[in-house]
C-alpha cells in the first residue's frame, strides 16, 4: 500500500516510524515532513490546507491511505473534499469528516455534544458579541479562577484562566468585542474551573468500534513546575501512573463509550483518532477537550508502546472492522523529552546546526519536530526541534535515557525542561 502522511512535526515522524515497520507498507510519503521523516520516507512539498495540491500528490503517487496529522485540514474539511471527488473516493483517509472535526474546531460544539450524550465535563455557558453583558453577569455567579475559551481554533492560545473578576471581564471584552483571537473568539465559552490533574486518553475508532490506545501525560508549559507560557508540549510520559485499572474502566464506560455512541447516533463519519483531554478530579474524570487527531508530543510515547501493526489497525477502519483487530500494548513506560529553540514559544531563531545526533544509541529514538537537512548538516527549523523518546521498566528509567541524550544533543539556544515526571513520583512505589 502507498501511504501519505500529512504534517511536519514529531507526531508525523513517529507515525512514519511506526507505519514504515509494517509489511503492508509499500511506499511511504510525508508532506511536507522534516529531516527525520526524510530518513524513513519520501518528503513531498505541500501546503496541507491546499486540498488541490494534496490531490495532485495523491494521484501522482498512487496513494491508497492518507493519514492527516494536524487538525486544521480536518477542520477545513479535507475528508469531505476526498469523499466528494470521484478521483479520490477510493483513498482511505484517516481522520473525521468536517462535522466530526467540529469537536475540536468549536469548543461550544464539543460542550453541546458532551451535554447531549451525558459525558462528564465542566459546567458552562457560551456567549457571542451581543451577549457581553450576560457573559459578565454569568462570571459573577462563578467562583474564581475564571476559565474563558475562544470557541474556535486559536493555535493553543485560546484558553485563559484568570483569578481576578475585573481582569476576566476585561478579557471577555477583548475576546468578544475586540476579537483578540480573530474570528475564533467571536464566541466564548465560560466554564467552571476544574481542580485536578490532567491526562490524555487516545482512542482509535471506525465510527462504530473503538480501541483505547496508551494514555499519556503532556507537559504543556515552558517553565519548570508547569509555569510560564503554554507550548505545544515540552515532553510526555506514557502510561500515566495514576490512571489505574479502575480509573480507566470508568473512563471507558463513562467517557469513551458515550463518545463513540454519540458519534454513531449523530451519524457522524469518523474514522480516525480521538484525543480526549481529561481532568481527574478526585476519583472521577471530566472531559476538558476533544481533539480529532493524535497529540504531539504524546504520539512520540503512545506509538512506541503499541506492539501490533498500526497499519493493519488503520486499514480496518475502512470497512468498520476494527473489532477484528487485537492491539498488543507494551507494559513498559515511554518518555519523550522535547528540545526547543531558545525563546520558544515566543520569537526564536532557526537554522542552528544540531550536533550529537550520531551519538544516539539504539536505547532511544529521536523524533524530529522542527528540523531541516542542509547537505550533511541537520538544522533547527522550528520552536520544537527534537523529541527524544526512550522506553524503560518505569518512567524514571526511561527518563534517564531521554535526559542523557538531551544533554549530548546540542544546538545554539537549546532549552528543555528538567522536571518531567516529578509530579508523578508520588504515584509510584
Ligand atoms: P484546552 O485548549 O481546552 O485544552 O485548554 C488548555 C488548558 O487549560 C488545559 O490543558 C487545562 O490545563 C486548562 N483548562 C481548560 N479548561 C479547564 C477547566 N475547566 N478547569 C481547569 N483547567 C482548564
Ligand atoms: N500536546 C497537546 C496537543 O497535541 O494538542
Amino acid at each position: 500500500m502507498n501511504i501519505l502522511i500529512l504534517g511536519s512535526g514529531g507526531r508525523e515522524h513517529a507515525l512514519a516510524y511506526k507505519i514504515a515497520q509494517s509489511k503492508q507498507c509499500k511506499k511511504l510519503f510525508v508532506a511536507p515532513g522534516n529531516a527525520g521523516t526524510a530518513n524513513l520516507a519520501t518528503n513531498l512539498t505541500v501546503n496541507p490546507n491546499d486540498f488541490d495540491q494534496v490531490k495532485d500528490l495523491v494521484i501522482t503517487h498512487q496513494i491508497e491511505m492518507l493519514i492527516v496529522g494536524p487538525e486544521d485540514p480536518l477542520v477545513n474539511g479535507i475528508q469531505d473534499f476526498f469523499a466528494s471527488d470521484k478521483a479520490l473516493q477510493h483513498v482511505h483517509l484517516i481522520g473525521p469528516s468536517k462535522e466530526g472535526a467540529r469537536l475540536e474546531g468549536s469548543k461550544e460544539r464539543a460542550k453541546e455534544f458532551m451535554q447531549n450524550h451525558q459525558i462528564p465535563t465542566a459546567a458552562y455557558q457560551s456567549f457571542n458579541a451581543s451577549q457581553v453583558n450576560e457573559a459578565k453577569k454569568f462570571l459573577t455567579q462563578l467562583k474564581p479562577p475564571y476559565v474563558l475559551k475562544a470557541d474556535g481554533l486559536a493555535a493553543g492560545k485560546g484558553v485563559l484562566i484568570i483569578e481576578d473578576l475585573k481582569e476576566a471581564e476585561n478579557a471577555l471584552d477583548e475576546m468578544l468585542t475586540q476579537q483578540k483571537f480573530g474570528e475564533a473568539s467571536s464566541k466564548v465559552v465560560i466554564e467552571e474551573f476544574l481542580d485536578g490533574i490532567e491526562l490524555s486518553v487516545f482512542v482509535l475508532t471506525d465510527g462504530k468500534n473503538y480501541k483505547i490506545l496508551p494514555n499519556a501525560k503532556d507537559y504543556k508549559r515552558i517553565g519548570e513546575g508547569d509555569t510560564g507560557l503554554n507550548t505545544g508540549g515540552m515532553g510526555a510520559i506514557s502510561p500515566v501512573p495514576f490512571a489505574d485499572e479502575n480509573f480507566m474502566k470508568h473512563v471507558e464506560e463513562d467517557i469513551v463509550q458515550p463518545t463513540i455512541h454519540g458519534l454513531q447516533k449523530e451519524n457522524i463519519n469518523y474514522k480516525g483518532f480521538v484525543f480526549i483531554g481529561l481532568m481527574k478530579v478526585g476519583d472521577k474524570a471530566k472531559v476538558i477537550e476533544y481533539n480529532v487527531r493524535m497529540g504531539d508530543p504524546e504520539t512520540e510515547v503512545v506509538l512506541p508502546r503499541i506492539e501490533s501493526d498500526l497499519l493493519e489497525a488503520l486499514s480496518a477502519l475502512k470497512e468498520q472492522k476494527l473489532n477484528q483487530i487485537n492491539l498488543q500494548i507494551s507494559p513498559s513506560s515511554a518518555t519523550t523529552l522535547m528540545l526547543v529553540s531558545g525563546g520558544y514559544p515566543e520569537a526564536y531563531e532557526k537554522g542552528k546546526n544540531i550536533t550529537g545526533l550520531d551519538q544516539v544509541g539504539n536505547d532511544a529514538i529521536v523524533f524530529h519536530a522542527g528540523t531541516k537537512a542542509d547537505g550533511n548538516q541537520i538544522l533547527t527549523n522550528g520552536g520544537r526541534v527534537l523529541a527524544i523518546t526512550a522506553v524503560g521498566n518505569d518512567f524514571k528509567d526511561a527518563l534517564k535515557i531521554s535526559y542523557k541524550y538531551g544533554k549530548i544533543i546540542d544546538f545554539e539556544g537549546k532549552y528543555y525542561r528538567t522536571d518531567l515526571g516529578k509530579d508523578l513520583e508520588e504515584f509510584i512505589n
